[in-house]
């Protein structure tokens, strides 16, 4: 038997369809080196080039992340839909209205990170940003070491127990346990000292918001009673069910997040551009600093807090704007204030600021 029939026998043995027929498509797809639907000869590939089986070609120079081409191209999509899945302790994890999903931000982290980085969430909640990165170990390429901060004892204990539980469930499952990582308890301004510079390959959080002062915010459920238009969006109607916490009620759940939130937008930009000046300096040369962040609808008009928070944040912070991804959750509630006289945005997207820092060549 010649060597090429030897060979396609071995493949049609491998891959066959329902009639026992060799089924080409099958075999591109499982095991042969595909790359834009062309099958890859390896011998080919370049000295700095790996073909990972059923993921496509690995770039050896690739400092950004662990993805082949064929995955990077994908994760250069600006809009990213995932909703909030009753998973991971969904319920319990609930009780902190901004909390975002795990599964999100092990996304963002297989983007931004490498297998064995460290990542680091400064405004940590009950720990999406910690239970992301212990997810990539199962469902990435590998576990992220993460760090958070938290100054609300109470999200700290939720995220614990939260991890606890997960993990009963997983070994019920036969499902190896999430990894636990590190909840540091304080006010990040303090705790970002005891970061090493240039430690960090990965920041990613979700910043606590700028508070209205509480006249402006009756006076605006007021106006909205008075009016039906919904003069503003978020403080109208919170949402319902999803958990996710809206612009204008966040924070308020906690006595201590009231107590030292700023007031003006003014007073939140300042603050924010001070606290990432100093995160910066704990961000690998070759790291990225990725942002959650909602816009909110005010007083009839729109306000562009993404806008504005990447604007601060580059006036004091020596990174660059790389790109603003927008989370979008295709399951959040519609809410129709303006209907019949004037549009009202209903919010059922996130911005997802991505800076990088700036380098010296
Ligand atoms: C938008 S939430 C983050 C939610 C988080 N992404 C999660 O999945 O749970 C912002 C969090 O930052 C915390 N926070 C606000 N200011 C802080 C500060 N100065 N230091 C540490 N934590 C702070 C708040 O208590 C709040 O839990």
């Amino acid at each position: 038997m010649a060597d090429d029939e030897g060979g396609q026998h071995r493949q049609s043995r491998l891959f066959t369809d329902d009639d026992g027929d060799f089924d080409a498509e099958r075999a591109r797809e499982e095991s042969l080196p595909v790359e834009d639907g062309e099958v890859i000869d390896t011998d080919q590939l370049a000295d700095h080039q790996r073909y990972v089986e059923g993921r496509g070609i690995y770039d050896e120079r690739n400092r950004v992340n662990d993805l082949t081409g064929k995955e990077w191209k994908y994760a250069t999509k600006s809009v990213i839909a995932e909703s909030y899945p009753p998973a991971l302790q969904h319920d319990l994890r609930s009780e902190h209205g901004g909390q975002k999903p795990p599964r999100l931000c092990a996304e963002l982290i297989g983007r931004f990170s490498k297998a064995g980085d460290t990542v680091l969430d400064p405004f940590a909640g009950v720990g999406g940003t910690l239970l992301g990165a212990s997810l990539c170990e199962h469902e990435g390429t590998g576990l992220r070491e993460a760090i958070g901060f938290e100054r609300n004892r109470r999200w700290i204990e939720l995220y614990e127990t939260a991890l606890e539980r997960e993990n009963e469930e997983r070994r019920e499952r036969g499902e190896p346990p999430l990894a636990g990582q590190e909840m540091r308890h304080g006010d990040c301004a303090d705790l970002i000292d005891e970061i090493d510079d240039g430690s960090v390959d990965l920041l990613l959080t979700d910043v606590p918001y700028w508070h209205m002062d509480e006249l402006e915010q009756t006076r605006n459920e007021r106006a909205t009673r008075e009016s039906k238009l919904g003069a503003f969006d978020a403080a109208a109607a919170p949402d319902e069910g999803d958990g996710e916490e809206t612009a204008a009620d966040e924070g308020t759940a906690t006595e201590t997040d009231a107590e030292t939130e700023t007031g003006t937008k003014a007073e939140w930009l300042e603050d924010m551009a001070a606290k990432f000046e100093r995160f910066t300096d704990a961000v690998a040369p070759d790291g990225h600093l990725v942002v959650f962040i909602g816009d909110m609808y005010r007083e009839q008009s729109y306000e562009f807090l993404s806008a504005d928070l990447a604007r601060a944040i580059e006036s004091t912070a020596p990174v660059t704007l790389a790109a603003n991804l927008i989370w979008y959750d295709p399951t959040k509630d519609l809410h129709v204030y303006g209907y019949p006289f004037s549009f009202v945005p209903s919010m059922v997207h996130q911005n997802v600021l991505v800076f990088r820092p700036e380098t010296d060549s």
